[in-house]
């Protein structure tokens, strides 16, 4: 077998685990949350979330992976080679991780295509009229469109391929290396324009200040639910990038870094997008999911000066923070294609991307001229966006749970989190616990609430 390819300093892990988790979830999802959670008591949930289960998980995660040491379905047969069943696990993650692509790749198209028109200018061309309606109507028909949609997301699963073709350092490394500046200078750039907007206070009062009245049980499931997402546990994804770890990796230490850079992401997002919307006076309603970024901040962005520039850099942010967290849900297929299929990094890399040229378009048509055809009453992509976010992705999540806190012997947490000896970790107890104990008990919260 192949020897395991490596990333090849830490920036470049930091990097593409950092790529990875920042995404949608973070520029899109997060705010969408926050607004519908009641503000400030959402990002306070959400901060407890990632720090009691998102850094324990994801350090487990990394375990796992760098100590499997082979792709998501590998890594548990190596880890525990007598226990047989429990490979099913990995199988799960890469199929959830191969589905939530196939939608995800079409959204990272629409975000190309917000970039393409805001370069050009058709975004904001009177021709279509003015106004939030506007943006909503131009939304609308673009997105239920035929053929426009499919070239954008064929244009990215196209984009997936070439870097995931450079292979592993020489690809996804060096494009996070890239991106993930560019990304972060991006950001603080729009925290400067929205904090100097005449809304600023107000809009981070609601975003900061908690009225702890707005509290339910519910706010505190559906932060859990954003932190999984978010730091794309779960999925294979942190497993897969992890067995690409240098052996004297601190798992621990990078797990803390990839989670908190993560929460900063989705903070400067709150702190560019409340300013905002208070400044504008926008109506709450259109704060919520798919329109907060197509119909609201294009709204936003015509009534400021210097409209196409700003506009062109806000949906550059979007599209690179998209295109590397649709190159790790990929990795984890090739990887995967590689080390149980032993295909070629190359023909791996067709096997995984070539069907999405097919399954990505059905999705968008799905929400277009196919949008007559439904699976349990929803469109195709609704079906695969609730099948793997609120069923698979918190299955996955409980089993490994159980695998890591129950079914591995502990000594392997504690290998790989003192690099054997090599480095002290005083929080192996207090992972393993969480892993063991808590982790599954909040997991089961988010699939049980999907139900109701
Ligand atoms: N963590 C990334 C995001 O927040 O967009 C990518 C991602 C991974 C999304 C796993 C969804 C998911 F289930």
């Amino acid at each position: 077998m192949a020897k395991q390819a490596k990333f090849s300093s830490r920036i470049g892990v930091i990097a593409a685990t950092v790529g990875s988790a920042v995404g949608l979830g973070n520029v899109w999802r997060f705010p969408a949350e926050v607004q519908s959670g009641g503000g400030a008591v959402f990002l306070l949930v959400y901060i407890i979330c990632i720090f009691l289960l998102g850094i324990p998980v994801m350090t487990a995660e990394m375990a796992l992976g760098r100590g499997g040491d082979s792709d998501a379905v590998g890594a548990f047969r190596n880890v525990t080679p007598r226990r047989r069943g429990w490979w099913m696990v990995g199988a799960l993650a890469i199929l959830s991780s191969y589905l939530i692509l196939s939608f995800y790749m079409v959204v990272a198209g629409w975000t190309f295509e917000y970039l393409v028109q805001s370069v050009t200018g058709d975004l904001y061309s009177p021709v279509h009229g003015q106004g939030e309606e506007a943006f909503l109507d131009r939304m609308g028909s673009y997105i239920t469109g035929t053929y426009r949609p499919i070239v954008m997301t064929l244009f990215m699963v196209a984009a997936n391929l070439f870097v995931l073709l450079k292979g592993v350092s020489g690809g996804i490394e060096k494009v996070s290396n890239v991106m993930m500046p560019v990304l972060f200078l991006l950001l603080i750039v729009f925290c400067g324009v929205s904090l100097s907007l005449p809304g600023a206070g107000a809009g981070l009062e609601f975003f900061l200040r908690p009225d702890f009245s707005a509290l339910t049980p519910l706010t505190v499931v559906e932060a859990l639910g954003q932190s999984f997402f978010s730091l794309s546990l779960a999925m294979g994804i942190i497993l897969t990038y992890s067995s690409y770890y240098p052996s004297s990796t601190r798992l621990t230490r990078t797990a803390v870094t990839v989670s908190l850079l993560d929460l900063l992401v989705a903070l400067m997002m709150g702190v560019i997008i409340f300013p905002a919307v208070m400044t504008f006076g926008l109506s709450d309603s259109n704060l919520a999911g798919s329109s907060l970024v197509f119909v609201t901040l294009p709204e936003i962005f015509s009534q400021m000066q210097g409209t196409r520039i700003w506009s062109s850099l806000f949906f550059l942010l979007l599209t690179v923070a998209a295109f590397t967290s649709t190159i790790s849900l990929a990795e984890v297929s090739v990887a995967f294609m590689q080390r149980r299929g032993g295909l070629s990094r190359s023909k791996a890399c067709m096997a995984v991307i070539l069907p999405l040229a097919l399954l990505s378009p059905a999705c968008s048509l799905s929400v277009g001229p196919w949008s007559g055809y439904t699976i349990c009453g929803m469109t195709l992509f609704d079906f695969l966006d609730n099948v793997t976010t609120n069923i698979m992705l918190p299955v996955g999540g409980i089993l490994m749970c159980i695998y890591l806190g129950w079914v591995a012997p502990k000594s392997f947490l504690d290998g790989q989190l003192t690099n054997f000896g090599a480095i002290r970790s005083r929080v192996v107890g207090i992972i393993h616990f969480i892993v063991k104990w808590i982790a599954p008990v909040l997991i089961a919260l988010i699939l049980v609430s999907g139900f109701i």
